[in-house]
């Protein structure tokens, strides 16, 4: 093979430093074992409905969509799946992505370029940092959920600059949720563009699951709001939601939706099967977040510390990479699937267990999880 000389001296720092990633293979749906890190929050990619939406779309259409959108891949099912996204969040369009990663990355550089400002949150997703850095504008990084930084910024940026403030509802590694309303608030005072990202709130937050930033939320309406259909919704790609004229813009500008295939009809059966679910049954996300409440207090009733959660993702904070992989290998010993999340992905010194609790996991589970994790912790001296 003819590897680069440095890859040998890069992978063993990060082995050395405990922060390589490994690939871990996903727990069978039929073992018994309590799988808390994937992102099937309402437990739909299995659901009969989801599932026959896929193969209903899949006979009609074939197994890939062959073009583009802007080609020959633009088919009916996707019109119909935007304008049920565009209606769920009360916004006029839509416009679907491959990916909330694509999504993100297409819209930010649609939005910004050289000479403007992205303001965006410190703990937000690579994929909003990759679409601010992709864009050429200038960055400014405001402290977490710190609507008065993000104010004291906006102060510093010359009048003539374009700027776009980005943030999520819900953020994806600490379970916390943005100061939406303010953060608006001062997004239009400072003259800013809005990007929110809803990735971790579709599907589970507001009626029939349209997230966090739902109609009548605020009178400062975002310009884009984007969601994914990868997680709640068990299914596949990304999407904006925003104004006639912007989808329209975005048609022309966001790079990853113009030069990349448009998303296979399986994904889009499934999607528009799982939106029926969330509007037809009682709230499923409700009920999802009061295991995840009830899960939280038990683990800060034993001494973890699970930050500022306040959603179905719960952390509890280690600090320390080894002692995060400590944690994740004695749980998954006793058959509970979790994985320790280090830096990159969070910042340094604050590594974690990340508990993404779903609708698989009914009280009882939730218990034993936590009874088994302060045990541990307690053994390891990590409480
Ligand atoms: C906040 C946020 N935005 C976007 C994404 C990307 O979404 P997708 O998995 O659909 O690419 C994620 C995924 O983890 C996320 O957490």
């Amino acid at each position: 093979m003819n590897d680069p000389a440095w890859l040998d001296a890069r992978l063993n720092d990060w082995r050395r430093r405990g922060l390589e990633r490994e690939l871990w293979t996903a727990p069978p749906s039929s073992s018994d074992i309590l799988n808390f890190a994937d992102n099937d929050y309402l437990d739909l990619s299995r659901h009969p409905d989801v599932i026959a939406g896929a193969i209903t779309a899949l006979q009609n259409n074939g197994t890939g969509a062959r073009a583009s959108r802007v080609m020959a891949g633009n088919l009916p099912c996707h019109r119909t799946l935007e304008r049920r996204l565009a209606d769920l969040k009360g916004y006029p369009d839509a416009l679907l992505f491959g990916s909330g990663f694509l999504a993100n990355l297409g819209v930010m550089t649609a939005l910004a370029g050289r000479g403007d400002a992205v303001l965006i949150d410190r703990l937000a997703h690579a994929s909003l940092i990759d679409g601010a850095r992709l864009s050429g504008a200038r960055i400014w990084r405001f402290k977490h959920n710190d609507p008065d930084h993000l104010h004291a910024l906006l102060q510093q940026i010359p009048e003539t600059a374009r700027r776009l403030v980005v943030t999520e509802s819900v953020f994806s590694m600490d379970g916390d949720r943005a100061p939406l309303r303010t953060i608006a608030q001062v997004a239009a005072n400072g003259n800013a563009l809005l990007l929110f990202d809803e990735a971790h709130a579709t599907g589970v937050f507001g009626e029939a699951g349209a997230g966090l930033m739902h109609p009548g939320e605020t009178e400062d309406q975002p310009t884009v709001v984007i969601g994914t259909l990868s997680k709640a919704l068990g299914a596949y790609g990304g999407f904006a939601v925003c104004s006639d004229k912007m989808r329209t813009y975005l048609i022309q500008r966001a790079r990853s939706f113009t030069y990349s295939t448009a998303l296979p009809p399986a994904a889009v059966g499934a999607a528009l099967a799982a939106l029926d679910i969330c509007r037809r049954e009682p709230q499923p996300g409700r009920e999802l977040l009061r295991r995840a409440a009830r899960f939280r207090k038990h683990l800060q009733a034993g001494g973890a510390n699970t930050g500022a959660s306040a959603s179905q993702i719960v952390p509890v904070m280690l600090g320390d990479n080894t002692h995060a992989l400590q944690l994740a290998d004695a749980l998954r010993r006793h058959n509970i699937f979790c994985l320790a999340i280090r830096p990159p992905t969070v910042p340094a010194g604050s590594a974690r267990i990340r508990f993404s609790v779903t609708l698989r996991h009914q009280d009882a589970d939730l218990d034993r999880t936590a009874d088994r994790t302060l045990d541990i912790m307690r053994r390891h001296g990590l409480l």
